[in-house]
């Protein structure tokens, strides 16, 4: 008799206990997800920033304001693509706004030290943009996603390129920080295993725009072609020095395509007739894409480019990981197989993600013309970053 009661008491509990665990999962899903979205809203790469916000907010706009069921509230912070701020600034959306994900930024060198808040916090991290190659290699980990390109990627496509187009010897100019140097890295692993020479390696710091020094230099080393990483707006001066200077009739210019998304309309002329390499082009023909830059088009009165593809997917990775779970955030490790396993159908085309959470996709050799950069061919086709260092 008394067994029987002990039993029914323990029954009793356990209802009792599963119960409040609904209330309060309920409760939880009931709550808005908190979005922190760290990104430039000023400086050299602001319009990136506002093109990721763009995106991101429009994959949630149709998707009825809500993502896995849970409406979403979002916290802002300029991080003025500053390193020397940048732990300050994740640890404001973090410690003092409790944001359940941290999403961001352009920056390579903000976004290595925004790693280590969510690492530190273990908050869930979803980078849009920064192709710091650490993110996914040795600083890979489970709450840390990518839905843009490692500094490599395009780099490495570009060299393989250059190759083809039969240049021998390449003078490669960038700003002097990860995302610069990386980009280099990969230029020239690809272009020298082909048999050609990077000649020359120019950096100037981040974000000068004083080019004059370099171009002169490169016109008395006369190289078969250059190779740079510049974006936004110190990109736009770059392309109109180097035109300015008369180097674009001798010298081809080549670059990732940071160097013309969102630049075209500022460069004018200048702009023009520029090969680069990327993971995404204006006139990529699929529905989705179709329908994402009309949506964007109707909503911003501007065109969507490269960023506001990566933000657009990065809300469409955090959407995956969060219908798994039926918006119970608490479930992170449910949650993060299922962010790992997502097909994102991108504007770009549709891609999975590396095992160290990097996009595996195809790189365009891209043509500027008028204010689209236009596809040419596929020149690397689901091309996975090496992940060097990667131990997950
Ligand atoms: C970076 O710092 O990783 C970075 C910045 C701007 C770009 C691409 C990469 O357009």
């Amino acid at each position: 008799m008394k067994k029987q009661l002990q039993s029914l008491k323990r029954i009793g509990f356990t209802v009792g206990m599963t119960a409040a665990l609904a209330a309060s999962s309920l409760a939880q899903a009931e709550d808005k997800l908190k979005v922190g979205l760290m990104l430039p809203a000023t400086g050299t790469f602001a319009a990136l920033g506002t093109a990721i916000t763009n995106g991101f907010k429009q994959y949630v706009a149709e998707s009825g304001g809500k993502l896995g069921g849970r409406e979403i509230e979002y916290f802002v912070v300029d991080d003025e693509s500053d390193p020397a701020k940048a732990t300050e600034n994740a640890n404001k959306l973090v410690k003092r706004d409790h944001v359940d994900v941290l999403v961001g930024t352009v920056h390579s060198g903000v976004a290595l030290a925004m790693a280590k808040v969510a690492k530190e916090s273990n908050t869930l991290f979803i980078v849009p943009n920064a192709g710091a190659d650490e993110l996914t290699g040795p600083l890979c980990s489970p709450n840390i996603f990518r839905t843009s390109f490692t500094n490599w990627q395009p780099g490495y496509a570009m060299g393989q390129v250059a190759a083809a187009k039969k240049a021998k010897n390449v003078v490669t100019l960038t700003w002097k920080y990860a995302a610069g140097l990386q980009s280099v890295d990969g230029f020239k692993e690809a272009f020298e295993k082909a048999g050609g020479k990077v000649v020359k390696e120019m950096t100037l710091p981040f974000p000068n725009v004083e080019f004059q020094a370099y171009l002169t230099e490169i016109a008395s080393i006369k190289p078969d072609a250059v190779y740079v990483f510049f974006a936004g707006a110190g990109a736009t001066k770059f392309v109109k020095d180097y035109v300015a200077a008369g180097l674009n009739k001798t010298i081809p210019l080549y670059a990732p395509g940071f160097l013309t998304d969102g630049t075209l309309e500022a460069m004018g002329d200048a702009g023009q007739g520029l090969l680069t390499t990327l993971h995404y082009a204006d006139g990529i023909k699929n529905a989705k894409n179709d329908a994402f830059r009309l949506n964007y088009a109707k909503t911003y009165k501007s065109q969507p480019d490269v960023y506001a593809v990566q933000g657009y997917d990065a809300a469409q990775l955090l959407a995956a990981g969060l219908k798994a779970v039926n918006g119970d955030f608490s479930k992170r490790a449910e949650m993060v197989k299922a962010m790992e396993a997502a097909k994102i159908d991108s504007p770009r085309g549709a891609f999975t993600l590396s095992k160290a959470h990097n996009p595996v996709q195809d790189f365009y050799l891209r043509k500027s013309e008028g204010r689209d950069n236009k596809v040419l061919e596929i020149s690397a086709k689901a091309l996975a970053d090496p992940a060097r260092g990667c131990k997950m």
